[in-house]
């Protein structure tokens, strides 16, 4: 039994419901939503209300919470470093969709080698993958500049789920992920796992050595994460609101230099969320000088 569950039994208030997880209601919902929201800036549509209770069940059933309400008045104790606020966070985590691969959404790097790498030579520069998911992007671009960079660099990625924070700080991938990394960057930035490892590949320690990971809600100031040259915020924005959106936008803004470069989901746009910012191509940004 999990330190977790023996905390919780401790305290008393329940052993597993016999029949499974009951149905999650609308207040239910509600109350998850409204925890995404204010926590995270996510903005749960009623057609995630299937998600939230496939995420959630099994550890309603792991814990043995008798309703999701249950479950959330648990998490909700304000306690620091109690199991109920450990809890709260996984619960968080479960609920953030992390979605990511390797070379996503190709056009930027070509963008970064052809357009930004010949402007940057013998420069030093800090990039950051905001909402970097379990880092494959982070690594793609410092593979990127591992390869065809000619300047000194450091990568930064930072997401609000500790979980796959501590997936991007191990830098180790099932090899199906090696399928979109061309030949020339796998061969020489990954190692291909052995014996334990097997079926696995690693991103080369003198790479991981040069990417940071940490947990961080784009919601609050950024500011003592330093100024970047280039930010990657991309497939985030889709989860916001107008509002939060604008905020988020304003945070990230703030934290790159004149002139620096950002790079948004395909899908995602700026247009009318920030004016000090200039389209150059669609989902690429440069900041005003
Ligand atoms: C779909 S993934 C995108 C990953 C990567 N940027 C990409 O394009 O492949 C979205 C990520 O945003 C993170 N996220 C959602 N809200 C966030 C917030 N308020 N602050 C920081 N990260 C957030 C999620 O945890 C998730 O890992």
């Amino acid at each position: 039994m999990s330190s977790r569950t023996l905390s919780r039994s401790s305290s008393g208030t329940s052993r597993p419901p016999p029949g499974g997880v009951p149905a999650l209601t609308d207040s239910e919902f509600e109350l998850f939503r409204k925890l995404m929201y204010e926590t995270a800036g996510i903005n749960l549509s009623p057609a995630k209300r299937a998600l939230v209770a496939g995420r959630l069940s099994k550890r309603l059933r792991e814990l043995g919470h008798h309703s999701f309400r249950e479950y959330f008045q648990w998490i909700s104790d304000a306690t620091p470093n109690s199991a109920g606020r450990v809890e709260r966070q996984l619960a968080i985590d479960l609920l953030t969709t992390n979605e990511t691969y390797f070379f996503r959404e190709n056009n930027h790097f070509d963008f970064l080698r052809q357009e930004i790498l010949p402007q940057w030579q013998n420069r030093r520069v800090r990039m950051w993958s905001a909402a970097c998911s379990s880092g494959e992007e982070a690594y793609t671009l410092a593979m990127i500049m591992t390869l065809d960079g000619r300047c000194d660099w450091e990568i930064l990625g930072t997401d609000i789920s500790t979980r796959v924070v501590e997936k991007a700080r191990m830098g180790v991938y099932p090899m199906e992920r090696a399928e979109k990394i061309p030949q020339r960057y796998l061969k020489a930035c990954c190692l291909k796992g052995v014996g334990a490892k097997a079926g696995q590949f690693m991103i080369d320690r003198t790479i991981r050595q040069k990417v940071r990971f940490q947990t961080g809600n784009l919601m609050n100031d950024q500011s003592s994460l330093g100024r970047f040259d280039l930010v990657l915020l991309r497939n985030v924005l889709i989860y916001f609101d107008p509002e939060v959106k604008r905020r988020v936008v304003r945070n990230v803004l703030s934290r790159l230099v004149p002139g620096g470069w950002l790079f948004v989901g395909h899908a995602e746009s700026l247009n009318g969320v920030v004016d000090n910012i200039r389209l150059v191509r669609p989902s690429i940004y440069r900041k005003e000088d």
